[in-house]
């Protein structure tokens, strides 16, 4: 479905707005901001850094049902926000899986869905280690200290979704670069529409291979799927392209975020590694706790809504802030304190409703063995001395750029 311009101006003084919330630079967040918009401003008008306006929400029973509500709608890069440079027409869009609504939707979720159960990727958890142990025997041999995000936390979850997908990982050189450019949001819409059009050409490439050379992955169980009927090539093609785009980049924010996080408090670290019972209730409190997804799902209102006596117009975007709702403390005792042992934890880090996270099972599989093999080879890692992570503050999603670590 396309985003329906605004129906009417904007929702009210836009003087008004706040500059979107973002946590001191070097720091991991959520922003101290959401703490306060929580008690006394729930749905409130934020500045986003592209010069447009968008609703923050930061309550979780408000994100909860907002994440799961049929009236909004998730725009495509092309599409949301208004890009500067003259407007570029025509022509097909970065349309994933997150944009498709209704019977499409739900026949592409039911065609992937045996590739990405519980199950399938239980299956593969013996090669999934074999992988980590792989990039962690180069990352020893290259010698201390090491940037655990370029020798680890990056590669491990692209090589493990590379291969499930059959996406070549040498391609990688080649597609990262473009997927940066196409994710940017300071481009011009030409330069969208042409770094669209290139990671277009790349799936229909490794389409059109796949279907002279079928394997044993999830593109070629598509293409099988796409021949008896169930679903159609442009299916295909934005299930390709939500393999680039969300198939693997989170999961290494999360895994790099995870270490630091752990690293940073080391008695966590040492609870955790001697006591691997609690490992699965552990990667559900990081999930909860690292604050990824700060503000990096936006919706577009189809209709007006009544939010917290704001007036959301058709048109307007959405931003459900999945970290804030994960530390809301009506939901989550001591919420700010990272809890190993944590019992009940219904978070939002993998969304809810009929966009729900695909790959929930496999990026927890990715956490879990990421974090095994890791304390199994280096169990003193520590944060090398003097050598601070770095980070992007420009970012929303925060994540350590560098983590410089020994051993
Ligand atoms: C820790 C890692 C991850 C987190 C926190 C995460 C989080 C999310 C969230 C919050 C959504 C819902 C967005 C919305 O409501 O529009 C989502 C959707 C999605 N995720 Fe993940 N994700 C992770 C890893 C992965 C992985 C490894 C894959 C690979 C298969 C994946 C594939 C997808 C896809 C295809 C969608 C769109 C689903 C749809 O619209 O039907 N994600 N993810």
């Amino acid at each position: 479905m396309t985003p329906q311009p605004p129906a009417a101006p904007g929702p009210g003084p836009e003087a008004d707005a706040l500059d979107f919330p973002l946590p001191p630079p070097g720091t991991m967040g959520p922003p101290e901001e959401c703490v306060r918009l929580r008690a006394s401003c729930p749905v409130a008008r934020v500045r986003l850094p592209m010069d447009a306006t968008a609703w923050y929400v930061t309550r979780y029973a408000d994100v909860r049902e907002l994440i799961a509500d049929s009236r909004l709608i998730r725009p495509t890069i092309n599409d949301w926000p208004a890009r500067p440079g003259p407007a570029v027409d025509g022509g097909p869009r970065l349309v994933t899986m997150a944009e498709l609504e209704g019977p499409r939707h739900l026949a592409l979720r039911r065609a992937v869905a045996s590739a990405f159960s519980s199950r399938a990727v239980r299956d593969r958890l013996p090669r999934i280690r074999q992988l980590a142990e792989q990039l962690l025997e180069e990352f020893q041999e290259a010698g201390r200290p090491g940037d655990l995000v370029a020798g680890f936390t990056d590669p491990f979850p692209l090589l493990v979704l590379c291969e499930l997908v059959g996406i070549p990982f040498e391609d990688r050189n080649w597609f990262l670069p473009v997927l940066d450019a196409a994710l940017g949001t300071m481009v011009t819409s030409e330069e969208a529409r042409r770094v669209t059009d290139l990671l277009r050409e790349y799936v229909a490439g490794l389409i059109a291979r796949k279907r002279s050379r079928p394997g044993d992955d999830v593109l070629s169980l598509l293409i099988r799927q796409c021949e008896d009927g169930v679903i159609t090539d442009a299916d295909v093609m934005a299930f390709g392209l939500s393999m680039l785009t969300v198939g693997f980049g989170i999961s290494s924010f999360f895994l790099a975020d995870s270490v630091h996080t752990l690293l940073a408090q080391p008695d966590q670290w040492v609870r955790l590694r001697d006591h691997r019972d609690l490992m699965t209730g552990a990667v559900e409190e990081l999930l909860r706790y690292l604050p990824v997804m700060n503000g990096t799902l936006l919706l577009l209102a189809t209709e007006t809504i009544d939010l917290c006596g704001r007036t959301v117009r058709r048109g307007d975007a959405v931003i459900p802030v999945l970290a804030s709702a994960n530390r809301d403390g009506s939901v989550f005792a001591d919420a700010a304190r990272l809890d190993l042992g944590r019992a009940d934890n219904p978070h939002l880090a993998f969304g809810r409703g009929t966009h729900n996270c695909v790959g929930a099972h496999l990026a927890r599989a990715e956490l879990t063995v990421g974090l095994e093999a890791l304390f199994d080879r280096f169990a003193r890692l520590r944060l090398a001395d003097g050598q601070e992570p770095g980070w992007d503050d420009q970012s929303v999603t925060k994540s350590p750029l560098t983590l410089p670590v020994t051993w």
